[in-house]
């Protein structure tokens, strides 16, 4: 089985051919960086234009440079949330309207669920069960994984998200968005002994996450610091902030991953998600699942961040499970992965069987 994938959940457009015995035939990506640099975020109105000035080029770039025929595709798959309302709405019109001209079923993925999949992309992927943890732009999510459509969600974000908190504290030291990629490469300057930032909510039972605390804490260093040593600060200083804020993030992380393997008793760890591109955090959750006598699992750093590949490689296993959408178009901005189930009528309201 052939499967176009289409990602349009946010400010990037990516779309995929997977295929169910030959693995990915190829995949290409637009990013919106440029587009939404000047305003420091992603502008939604101006996201959902730039996918309809691209996505469909794209496709055609793609199946060209891929020299695929359309005609041998035998479904299409396209992000129906959560994400940007508009921008999910022109990756679910293109999807579902070009599977119905090609006469193929259409099935709309779960963005998380594409990038908790998405290390089965690689050569040597997890098997179940699995604790994954999600980190992206919009989440920060521990879930028990017993298989396809299986998730029972053990921990979540009580606020920021991961990347949410990298972007916000890299703004308050300047940098250009997007700025989680960016505050990592300037911490690897920094000196990790000269500023200690808290671990939020590891001192406590649980496994929720909380992160827009460090933020604060890093607008106070940064103020003191100020104070200090004047405005700008001198390089150094900023990359030590840069550091001591990363090494918080990626110990939480790490401590909370550890408690979810042990609470569960599995021994696989699956990290994705735009977060999980950050080689401070692979390494350290590596050396932890090491040492805990299993395995860490990511996707290569391109496919952490949002692509296409994801989609078609989750919306296969949904086609080939014989789910696919009614012909009208909607989208769930807010959707929960429990909801997932097979055959699960609370899962994605437009999903039916046949
Ligand atoms: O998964 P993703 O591409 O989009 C969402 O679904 O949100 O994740 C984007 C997030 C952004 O917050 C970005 O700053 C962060 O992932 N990110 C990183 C790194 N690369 C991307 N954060 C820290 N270190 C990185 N190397
Ligand atoms: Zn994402």
């Amino acid at each position: 089985m052939r499967v176009l994938g289409i990602e349009t959940s946010c400010d990037e457009t990516g779309v995929a051919i997977y295929d169910s015995d030959a693995g990915l035939l190829a995949h290409a990506l637009h990013s919106q960086v440029e587009l939404h640099a000047a305003y420091g975020g992603v502008v939604p109105e101006l996201a959902s234009r730039d996918h309809v000035r691209k996505v469909l080029p794209l496709i055609r770039q793609l199946l060209d440079e891929a020299d695929i025929n359309a005609d041998s595709l035998d479904g299409i798959a396209y992000t129906a949330g959560p994400g940007l309302v508009g921008a999910l709405l022109v990756g679910a019109a293109v999807g579902r309207s070009l599977a119905w001209s090609w006469g193929i079923p259409a099935v709309g993925v779960h963005h998380m669920e594409g990038h908790l999949l998405a290390p089965m992309l690689e050569a040597h992927p997890p098997a179940f069960p699995f604790v994954a943890m999600l980190v992206s732009g919009g989440h920060t999510q521990l879930v028990e994984v017993t298989g396809i459509g299986q998730y029972r969600l053990l921990g979540d974000s009580l606020d920021d998200a991961a990347g949410e908190a990298f972007d916000k504290t890299a703004k308050l030291l300047g940098l250009p968005y997007p700025g989680g990629p960016e505050l990592a490469r300037l911490a690897e300057e920094g000196d990790p002994k000269r500023y200690r930032f808290p671990r939020p909510m590891t001192d406590r039972p649980g496994l929720d996450f909380s992160f827009s605390g460090l933020k604060t804490f890093a607008l106070n260093t940064l103020t003191d610091a100020k104070q200090q040593e004047g405005d700008p600060l001198p390089r150094q200083t900023q990359a030590d902030i840069a550091r001591a804020f990363e090494d918080a993030v990626v110990d939480t992380l790490k401590i909370k991953c550890r408690r979810a393997i042990r609470e569960t008793g599995f021994k696989t760890l699956v990290m994705a998600g735009g977060v999980s591109a950050n080689r401070r955090l692979r390494q350290q959750i590596s050396e932890m699942m090491t040492k805990e006598g299993g395995e860490a699992f990511y996707p290569r750093p391109e496919f952490c961040t949002d692509n296409g590949a994801m989609i078609a490689f989750a919306g296969w296993q949904r086609l080939k499970a014989g789910l696919s959408e009614p012909l009208g178009i909607k989208v769930t901005p807010r959707w929960s992965m429990e909801a997932l189930a097979f055959g699960d009528e609370d899962g994605h309201p437009s999903s039916s069987a046949g």
